[in-house]
Order: C-alpha cells, then sequence, then structure tokens
C-alpha cells in the first residue's frame, strides 16, 4: 500500500512552487493559506494570490496542482483562491524590501552587492537602447539576475526591444516589474497610453526615476542596467545623484565621435564624481557579402572617444567593443527579442555578448573610482 500523503510533504513540494513575478517560493511569501489532505489523498490548497486581478492567478494555480500531484498518493488537488488582505500584504512588502516598512533604494543601501551601469550616449540613435536590451538579455542568458530600468522617459524604447507588453503588477505602493527574457524591466511606456507623449519637467522625471528605483521591487539583482537619455540633461544629473556609484558605459558611432558629442555623455562623470567604464562602438562596420569590412559611418570613432575621455577623466576609459551593422539586430530589436537570443552566433550578437561578459565579471569596487578624499602627501 502506498504511504499516506502528509501536509507536509504537500507543503515541501510547494515550496518547490516560485511566484513567476516576486522569484521566491510561494511558501515563503505567504501565499499558500493552508493545506489539508483527507483520507482518499485528495490535497486541498488554499492560495492567497496578492491581489485581485492577479494576471498570474492561471500559472499559479497550475504550477500549485502539478507540484501537488507530484506528491506520492495524492490523487486529486483542489484550489481554493483568495486574496491577501491588506495587512498580509503589508507584511509581504515589508519582507521584499529586506524588513523595512519605508521604500528605500536598495541599490545604496550598505552591503548591496548590485552593480549598476548607465549606459550614456551624446545624442539618440546611435544605439544606446539596442546596446542596453541585449546586455541585459545576454547577462541573464549567462544566469546572472538583470535588471532594465528604461530612463529615457521621452524617447523610452525598452518594452518594445525586449518584447514587454503588460505593466507592472501593483502590489498597492510597490511595483513587481514584468519579466522579459529573464530580465526584469521597467520603463515609463509601460504606464503611459500608446501614443501619448510624456510632457515633463525636471522634478517629475527626478520623482519617476526615484519611484522606478526605490518602489519596484527588483530582489537581489546581480547587474542593474539604465538606459539613459541621450546628453547630459536632468535625467542624467539625476541618476547621478540617485546612484552616486553607477558607472557609464558610453555608447557611440564612429560618426557620432568623429563630431564629438559622445566623450560629453561620459565627461559628465567630471562633475558627479562617477566612473566611467568604457566605450562601446555601435555600428562599426558593415560586413559585405566577399568578407570585407564596409566603414559606413567612418573608422576608428570608439577609440578616439575612449581615447579622450582616458585623458579628460584621468583614469583609464578602454573600449569593450564594437559591435557591427547587422540587420538581424535591429530586426530583433523590433521583434521584442534582442539578436543575442535570436540569433546569438550573428557578427553583432557575438560582439554584445562579448560585452556583456566583460562587464559582468567586473569586480564592484573601488577602483577607478574618486574617493572623494585628498591623499596624503608623503
Ligand atoms: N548594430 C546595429 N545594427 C543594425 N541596426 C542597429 C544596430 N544598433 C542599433 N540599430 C538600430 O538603430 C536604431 C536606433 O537604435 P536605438 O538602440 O534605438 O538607439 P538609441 O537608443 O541610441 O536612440 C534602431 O532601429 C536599432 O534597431
Ligand atoms: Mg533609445
Amino acid at each position: 500500500m502506498d504511504a499516506m500523503p502528509t501536509v507536509e510533504l504537500v507543503r515541501d513540494a510547494l515550496s518547490k512552487v516560485i511566484d513567476p513575478e516576486i522569484r521566491r517560493p510561494i511558501t515563503e511569501i505567504g501565499m499558500v493559506r493552508s493545506i489539508d489532505v483527507d483520507d482518499a489523498g485528495v490535497a486541498t490548497v488554499g492560495i492567497d494570490l496578492t491581489t485581485q486581478g492577479c494576471p498570474m492567478k492561471e500559472r499559479i494555480t497550475g504550477d500549485v496542482t502539478d507540484a501537488a500531484a507530484k506528491v506520492a498518493g495524492v490523487t486529486d488537488v483542489k484550489i481554493e483562491l483568495g486574496v491577501m488582505s491588506e495587512e498580509q500584504r503589508l507584511e509581504l512588502r515589508s519582507k521584499l524590501r529586506g524588513g523595512k516598512p519605508e521604500p528605500v533604494i536598495q541599490f545604496t543601501q550598505p552591503g548591496n552587492m548590485t552593480r549598476v551601469y548607465a549606459i550614456a550616449s551624446g545624442k539618440g540613435g546611435v544605439g544606446k537602447s539596442t546596446v542596453t536590451a541585449n546586455l541585459a538579455a545576454a547577462m541573464a542568458k549567462d544566469g546572472l539576475k538583470v535588471g532594465v530600468l528604461d530612463a529615457d522617459i521621452f524617447g523610452f524604447s525598452i518594452p518594445g526591444m525586449l518584447g514587454v507588453t503588460g505593466q507592472p503588477t501593483r502590489l498597492d505602493d510597490m511595483l513587481l516589474p514584468p519579466i522579459a527574457h529573464e530580465v526584469k524591466a521597467v520603463s515609463i511606456g509601460m504606464f503611459v497610453p500608446a501614443g501619448q507623449p510624456v510632457v515633463w519637467r525636471g522634478p517629475m522625471l527626478h520623482r519617476a526615476i526615484e519611484q522606478f528605483l526605490a518602489d519596484v521591487y527588483w530582489g537581489d539583482l546581480d547587474v542593474l542596467l539604465l538606459d539613459l537619455p541621450p546628453g547630459t540633461g536632468d535625467i542624467a544629473i539625476s541618476v547621478a545623484q540617485l546612484l552616486p556609484h553607477a558607472e557609464l558605459v558610453v555608447v557611440t558611432t564612429p560618426q557620432s565621435a568623429a563630431a564629438g558629442v559622445a566623450e560629453r555623455a561620459g565627461s559628465i562623470a567630471t562633475q558627479t564624481s562617477q566612473n566611467v567604464v568604457g566605450v562601446v562602438e555601435n555600428m562599426a562596420w558593415l560586413e559585405q557579402a566577399d568578407g570585407s569590412r564596409l566603414h559606413v559611418f567612418g573608422e576608428g570613432g570608439g577609440q578616439v572617444v575612449a581615447d579622450r575621455l582616458t585623458k579628460t577623466l584621468g583614469t583609464s576609459v578602454p573600449v569593450l567593443g564594437q559591435v557591427p551593422l547587422d540587420i538581424t539586430a535591429r530586426e530583433a530589436g523590433d521583434a521584442g527579442t534582442p539578436v543575442v537570443i535570436s540569433d546569438p552566433a550573428s557578427p553583432a550578437a557575438e560582439a554584445l555578448t562579448a560585452v556583456a561578459r566583460s562587464l559582468a565579471s567586473r569586480q564592484r569596487g573601488l577602483a577607478g573610482r574618486s574617493l572623494g578624499v585628498t591623499p596624503i602627501k608623503r
């Protein structure tokens, strides 16, 4: 005769069910209200969803049913869905914030190990968002926990490039970000009706970035990438104030390098004491059928920007990679699947993956960062 399934065995099985948005076991976040097993082996599981209209309702029900049904001796699974009370949600939010009752920017808390990279450019259209989306997807593919904050409020394009259609789920004042290609992403584009422009000024922009940092449940990230707007405006300054340890990655094309606009985005670092990690030269060339390279926008621009920034900032700023023009990269971006996922063997994907790995393997440390102290002269 089969062993009788017990409540403990079912609970154990449910501890393997991960909430798709919060990415923690449902047993840990107070979603499992009750478990009963009767003599006939029927398991009845009470599940409290975070919100009434939880978009993950079906997925959670399915995952719980599958997990409980696998327990030896369970003959049937019944799910009784409920919704968390206000008190339960308060407790959950506080738990997700690591015991802090109020929203905080976790990335600036002592002991936080998330590496924060802000992707900057002197002007638009150089491929900043393409680089951001691909770096994120490549890092996530390598198993890192990655978040993307689309800080390009007026020209947001991260939802489209990552193929995110949904909105963050609201847990009262906390936002659970949508996840696409295993990347958590938040963008103003998830909140404004399609086709409607964002007409905000400085203080509102600052508040929006602050909310995206503090009110979004990012979880335990290895890397946070910010897609900055082009140039050195209010938002770049807000980001520097809110995340002083964010390090800059400057994206340029050979052409905008020649025009001198790229290093402006990097030289803002002198005012903000941010570190510039390096330069990505995008649209570097177009490979011809015979294997030769056509330098559509000129040649060597990434190196020129890196050299100038090295001189201005007084720390070594390397070229992190050269990404060729690649039709598959553009198509992939339009389709919402970054090229590092859709066509990883393409030349652009290989270059972007290499940049992602070099950024991921950097230690978050003090190297190259201004310590704000004057060294003692000997
Ligand atoms: N390496 C590349 N090869 C082909 N198309 C690219 C490449 N990088 C970017 N693009 C395309 O160029 C356009 C501008 O890129 P985008 O990432 O939106 O720039 P930005 O964010 O700097 O304004 C997009 O249509 C994008 O798909
Ligand atoms: Mg962009």
